[in-house]
């Protein structure tokens, strides 16, 4: 069993600690199917190699997809223009829901059929909302797992479009009908209830596809349109630093006095910066600066200057935007003066775990009173936190979220299992020893 260890830390500071971010998930996950879906090679750089983008490629290559990789975080793929061979055998997503749901929406248009499984976690995820309308296209889905769930076997087939509104405001919903449109005559349409991350549009047009974005509405409700059947063009694409593992050390640094670091090459897509937005608006002394704001995918330097964090209220349309982030951002409102409430964010319920009860479970465990909601959480912050032995449920977030919180405690914080932590983030351990030796 892999373990961290935390005790409290000094400042952190970028002189004597170089922080640096990896590949963005998101991206390095459509990097790898976009360009596997164009016509001819594509040069992938900064790919993040986690298991769960792994996950990804080996399933791209399980349907005839040559990949090679040339080095750290660089790929070579020689896409077939949406040409896919039928697996050998079952296409293993991990622990990778993005790899499940955006597959499901290339394999509901071939001609084969496929078989996705995943692992214990992955197998109790909800895949009714990606289901229900790639069948409402025509592809057939037959799920083992109760309720819907994993493994799921697809039988592909010609496609029609659909103008779908989506019951929750989901990218990973999103882009699997929009994956499906591409092989579907005649325009698909979403309608996003509220904003969520938006690099499958962004990275689709990158890839030389026409959409049609429309504007959102007083309640951030948008329709995207995909006209097909389309063709993607290969490209090479660098993918940014992922501001979701930047995050732990934006929250660390915000509530330590004395911290100044700047990390370099983050993504800053709009429909990802809302942890900025957030730790902003509970006081935190934060520069940013856009190094290539017109890029497809923008990215640029964060430096944060420590201080004294004070609480807020996350809810409403925010929550699409810093749903990966609240975790940390509940470790956030538990250093922070005062009250944080986190609302209208039941989907936490469903991620790799329950990550309220688990994140409310950990946070009591260290001494801070939790109110668990149905869905959020209400914390007490200021409190000072002692240092426990806590679990992480498997979910990379909540093991790093947890190793934050540590380097404020008093005495020593064991977090168990942290084996996940490669899922998302595998130099996350080195960082946090790096931290720890100052
Ligand atoms: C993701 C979308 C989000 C996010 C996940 C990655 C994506 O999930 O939580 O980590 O890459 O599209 P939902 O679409 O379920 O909100």
């Amino acid at each position: 069993m892999s373990t961290f260890l935390v005790r409290r830390s000094g400042p952190i500071l970028t002189d004597r600690t170089h922080i640096t971010v990896p590949g963005d998930k998101s991206i390095s996950h459509r990097s790898a199917m976009f360009a596997s879906l164009a016509e001819g090679r594509s040069r992938i750089t900064g790919f993040l190699e986690s298991e769960d983008c792994i996950s990804t490629v080996n399933a791209m290559r399980s349907l005839g997809i040559p990949i090679k990789q040339s080095g750290m975080g660089i790929l070579v793929i020689e896409g077939r223009g949406g040409e896919f061979t039928a697996p050998e055998g079952d296409v293993d997503c991990g622990n990778s829901g993005t790899t499940m749901r955006l597959i499901s929406g290339i394999l509901a248009a071939q001609p084969f059929r496929s078989r996705l499984t995943g692992d214990s976690s992955l197998s109790k995820r909800p895949m009714g909302r990606v289901i229900n309308p790639l069948s409402e296209m025509g592809a057939k889905f037959t799920p083992e797992g109760e309720q819907g769930r994993p493994p799921l076997v697809i039988d592909g087939g010609p496609l029609c479009p659909i103008s779908y509104e989506m019951p929750v405001a989901s990218a990973q919903v999103k882009s699997a009908i929009l994956l499906a449109g591409l092989f579907a005559e005649g325009e698909t349409s979403v309608i996003e209830p509220a904003a969520c991350r938006d690099h499958t549009e962004r990275m689709l047009q990158e890839y030389g596809v026409t959409l049609e974005l429309g504007e959102a509405d007083a309640d951030g409700r948008r329709r995207i349109a995909l006209p097909g059947p389309q063709q993607l063009r290969a490209r090479d694409f660098a993918v940014p630093g992922d501001i979701s593992s930047a995050a732990f050390w934006l929250v660390a640094a915000s509530a330590k006095e004395g911290s100044d670091i700047t990390i370099e090459g983050v993504g800053l897509n709009p429909t990802r910066t809302g942890i900025l937005t957030v730790l902003q608006r509970m006081g935190a002394r934060l520069e940013i600066t856009p190094v290539d704001p017109n890029a497809a995918e923008p990215q640029g330097r964060i430096r944060v200057i420590g201080g004294k964090l004070h609480g807020t209220v996350i809810g409403g349309a925010e929550i699409p935007n810093v749903i990966d982030e609240l975790p940390v951002l509940a470790v956030a409102g538990a250093l922070a003066e005062g009250r944080t409430i986190i609302r209208d964010a039941k989907e936490l319920r469903v991620k790799e775990t329950d990550r309220i009860a688990a994140v409310a479970e950990n946070l009591r465990a260290m001494g801070v009173p939790v109110t668990e909601t149905e869905d959020g959480m209400i914390i007490g912050g200021g409190q000072p936190l002692h240092g426990a032995r806590l679990q992480c449920f498997g979910d990379h977030r909540i093991a790093m979220a947890f190793a934050i919180a540590g380097l404020f405690a008093e005495g020593e914080t064991v977090i168990e299992h942290v084996e996940c932590v490669a899922t998302s983030y595998p130099t996350f351990g080195a960082t946090l020893d790096a931290v720890l030796e100052h």
